[in-house]
């Protein structure tokens, strides 16, 4: 709901309240749901502005610098008009939220250059998230440059701490906690893609509660926070400046890619608003709700080493256990023996598949199994009949040595001949196999960043407009396929990727210890539902570490469940475990997938940690508890749990685990559970355990209402 009075809107969602001043420029309010807007107005004339130039007096970070046709980059945008709009507009050629909503369209005007600024703020009726997304048009008759266009702005007023997501590749998004102070904070990604560096989810916490945001967007990003003086804190995201210099011709306008935003009390609401942001206003489709399959992926069984008769075996082992869709991973086609060759021959390997992958997928289905097939669309060896016939497909600058990651080069996407070519090759695959689903991998990051008659500043984000226009596409030719997305693991996890792909594989590191802590960073900003979570084999192919199959089972609930192994070699126990946790698995998967999840512990600082899912009416909940380090002598352990109903009890049971003869039982009430909490001293039963050092204690609890 949006409240008009004046030139001040109140844009209200179900908790929360964004109170807006449009010819000033002004925000007057933004947190907890106010009863009405009355005496905002005091505010008027704090440092908090909705957007901020060069050429004025505020010296803190901009979110707009143009470089004008004159080469000066000051501008004065001013008031021009306010709308509101019923729904939300398109953003032209970048993926969206969607969903019953209503919109603010504010427009500033430049009067030296014409140029003008549209912000755009929209609010749904079921969430608390806010979207914000801002446009420029060339109103003169000469071409300008953007060098920065923020998708937002917001202004706060206090001293903040930022949580952000970092990591690298098998390690991604750990939680970092950082205080602001009057500086300038920023993270931000030059590799082409949103990384597995600096995940563009951040949230900035002060004494008055918690925001989060996040850009809708899978290229180069920037997020800046910067306490000032004045005691203003702002915060931009947006796509980033690094190299940008994008040209308005005449009449011309640029689009941000949408942002969104929301405010709670603590960490925990604010997870929770984006969770259900994510699956009810991001992710699309026929999959959006529906519960996702569990998988076998051949990749850490097999790797490129595979026949059709290894592939069959895995496959039978697969279906005996109650697995119910077949991943048939890299290594099927083209000459693809290794990672030095065959990226691009989109064409069966023989030899790999027996009768081609049409037979291959063909005999998976008949052993009562679903087909998914992988593939990496985006890429290209040197050593392709490809690269051989088209070498100018691939990206690279001319006269200049590529840089080669994994053997490997980019498509020159920015190219429409090359996007065409994509989508043609990459449909023909799955519609010849009749996959079912799709991993869709992208295995390197943007180096050589070249295309002929492209602006240099312009071509990340071409590259970006160019992948979505490939991916909407073929999305929408296989509307009943589940596509999973993959970037070395979870390098390009974004908002972006979510409007096209139902779930992401979460990293490359499967390891139960190090899965605990990226599945947590993960889950601050991003709900269950759309993370890949797999059972591998141990030692650990990552780590070198064992963990129990049980603690790697309990780890993989905690996402969207599959097996990544070669199941041929599991004893007749192990196959009788598995068998178990999958028909668990499927009886609760509509919880474990689609409940409410919430962190528990600290997976980042504590020795408890682990994650709780709690159906929609709060009967039935499950929760895996986890231990770190076995401390000899150590503290009386105990987790609070979360998301349950304070009023009513429950009974709690512990799923039985091979690792733990005894299953527990207990009744207690809800708030006992939430705020006095659970003790989990019996954790290390499991007497052999703590004799490795290396290995994380898991149980996995079972909670039902009883009164
Ligand atoms: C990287 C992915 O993250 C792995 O799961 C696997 O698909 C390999 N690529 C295949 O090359």
């Amino acid at each position: 709901m949006i409240r008009k009075k004046g030139q001040t809107f109140h844009l209200e969602t179900p908790h929360t309240s964004l109170v807006l001043k449009a010819d000033t420029a002004e925000v007057l309010y933004y947190g907890k749901k106010l009863s009405n807007a009355a005496g905002c107005e005091l505010w008027s004339g704090s440092p908090r502005k909705l957007f901020s130039q060069y050429g004025g007096a505020d010296y803190t970070e901009a979110s707009i610098l143009l470089e004008n046709a004159d080469g000066g980059f000051s501008t004065a945008f001013a008031f021009s008009k306010s709308k509101l709009l019923a729904g939300k507009p398109e953003i032209a050629g970048l993926p969206s939220s969607y969903g019953e909503s209503k919109t603010l369209e504010l427009k500033y005007v430049d009067a030296p250059t014409k140029a003008a600024l549209y912000l755009y703020y929209t609010v749904f009726d079921d969430t608390d998230v806010i979207a914000v997304s801002a446009k420029l048009v060339n109103g003169q008759k000469r071409e300008m440059h953007i060098r920065r266009l923020a998708s937002l702005q917001l202004d706060l007023m206090g001293a903040y701490s930022v949580v952000t997501f970092e990591g690298t590749w098998a390690r991604e998004r750990q939680k970092q906690v950082r205080t602001v102070g009057k500086s300038v904070f920023y993270i931000d990604s030059k590799k082409g893609i949103s990384s597995h560096e600096h995940n563009p989810f951040m949230m900035v916490e002060g004494e008055d509660g918690v925001y989060a945001f996040n850009l809708v967007y899978t290229g180069n990003h920037k997020e800046i926070v910067e306490g000032c003086e004045s005691g203003r804190t702002r915060v931009l995201t947006g796509i980033n400046d690094f190299m940008f210099r994008w040209a308005l011709a005449p009449g011309e306008e640029f689009c941000t890619p949408e942002a969104v935003m929301c405010y709670a009390p603590d960490e925990d609401g604010a997870s929770s608003e984006m969770h259900a942001f994510v699956a009810e206003h991001i992710v699309r489709g026929k999959w959006k709700k529906r519960e996702r399959p569990v998988l076998v992926n051949n990749w850490e069984g097999t790797y490129f080493d595979f026949n059709e008769e290894k592939i069959l075996a895995i496959a039978r082992a697969a279906k005996e256990t109650g697995v119910e869709l077949f991943v048939l991973d890299d290594g099927w086609f083209g000459n693809r023996c290794d990672d030095r060759r065959g990226l691009g021959d989109w064409y069966d390997n023989v030899e790999k598949t027996g009768g081609g992958l049409k037979s291959l997928a063909d005999k998976i289905r008949a052993l009562g199994l679903d087909f998914g097939i992988w593939v990496e669309p985006e890429m290209i060896n040197e050593d392709s009949d490809l690269f051989r016939a088209h070498p100018g497909f691939a990206m690279r600058v001319p006269g200049r040595e590529p840089t080669r990651m994994r053997n490997q080069l980019c498509l020159n996407l920015a190219d429409e001949k090359v996007q065409n070519y994509v989508v043609r090759v990459i449909s023909d695959v799955i519609a010849r196999s009749g996959a079912s689903y799709v991993k869709w991998d992208y295995n390197r990051s943007l180096t050589d960043c070249y295309g002929k008659g492209i602006a240099q500043g312009e071509y990340f984000h071409r590259y970006i407009l160019g992948y979505y226009r490939i991916v909407s596409r073929i999305t929408k030719k296989f509307p009943n396929v589940l596509f999973e997305g993959c970037a070395g693991g979870g390098g390009r996890f974004d908002l972006g990727n979510f409007c096209f792909f139902q779930q992401y594989w979460t990293s490359d590191d499967t390891d139960a210890r190090m899965r605990l802590k990226i599945q947590d960073g993960t889950l601050h900003g991003y709900p269950q539902t759309v993370m890949g979570a797999h059972v591998s084999a141990c030692p650990n192919h990552q780590t070198g570490d064992s963990n129990p199959l049980e603690t790697r089972f309990n780890i993989a609930c905690g996402g969207v469940l599959g097996y990544e192994l070669d199941m041929t070699k599991f004893s007749p126990e192990e196959m009788e475990t598995v068998t178990r946790q999958i028909a668990f698995y499927k009886e609760n998967r509509k919880l474990l997938q689609f409940g409410d999840s919430y962190r528990l512990g600290d997976a980042f600082g504590g020795n408890v940690a682990g994650f709780m899912t709690v159906s929609k009416d709060k009967s039935a909940a499950i929760a895996v508890v986890t231990v770190s380090e076995y401390v000899i002598a150590g503290e009386y352990l105990s987790v609070r749990c979360k998301g349950l109903l304070p009023n009513a009890v429950y009974e709690v049971s512990t799923r039985p685990q091979d690792n733990y003869k005894d299953v527990l039982s207990f009744t207690a009430a809800g708030d006992l559970l939430m705020n006095g909490g659970m003790p989990v001293a019996d954790i290390f039963e499991d007497t052999q355990a703590w004799q490795n050092s290396r290995r994380l204690y898991t149980r996995m609890y079972l909670f039902k209402k009883c009164k």
